[in-house]
């Protein structure tokens, strides 16, 4: 990972703090579970998103596919890594939030699992950073189709 892409201490801070101020605006008035996320698009960009949950519930989009869609929608498909923090209501993070499978699967489709970072945070000090592999090892991807695999 380079230029744009470099986690410095200072952008896996500032990271972190985008998905802060994103948790702020989740819309979770069923599960009061609040879930922030801030993207790092490989043009340097930063992408937030929060959970949106529904009366009819399976509609609820997570934090990081928020804003995963975001950003494609948007024309911006390369991405270095992504914070997300999440933990049930209020302004303390309790927990490390990791993605959950749906959202792992969503992030296997643009980003290299060997090189894409996520970030699971309780404060811009206290976090943890693995690769979409260790999270998803052996996924199902656009390689499979394109018989790269
Ligand atoms: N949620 C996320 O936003 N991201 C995840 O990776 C896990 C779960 C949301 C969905 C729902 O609004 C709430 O957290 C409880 O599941």
């Amino acid at each position: 990972m380079d230029g744009a892409g470099e986690l410095t201490a200072d952008r896996i801070r500032a990271l972190i703090g985008s998905a802060m101020e994103a948790r702020k605006k989740s819309y979770s008035p069923y599960s009061h579970y609040q879930v922030g996320a801030a993207l790092l698009c490989a043009d340097g960009r930063i992408v937030t998103g929060c959970n949106i949950e529904n009366a009819a519930y399976t509609p609820t989009n997570c934090a990081e596919r928020t804003a995963f869609f975001k950003a494609v929608s948007e024309g911006v498909t390369a991405f270095w890594a992504i914070a997300v923090v999440g933990s049930p209501e209020g302004n303390v993070l309790t927990q490390y939030a990791f993605p959950c499978g749906v959202c792992r699967q969503v992030m296997l489709e643009f980003c290299d699992p060997d090189r894409f970072r996520v970030i699971t945070a309780k404060s811009v000090d206290d976090y943890r950073i693995m690769t979409l592999r260790d999270l998803m090892p052996e996924g199902f991807g656009p390689d499979n189709l394109e018989g790269k695999v």
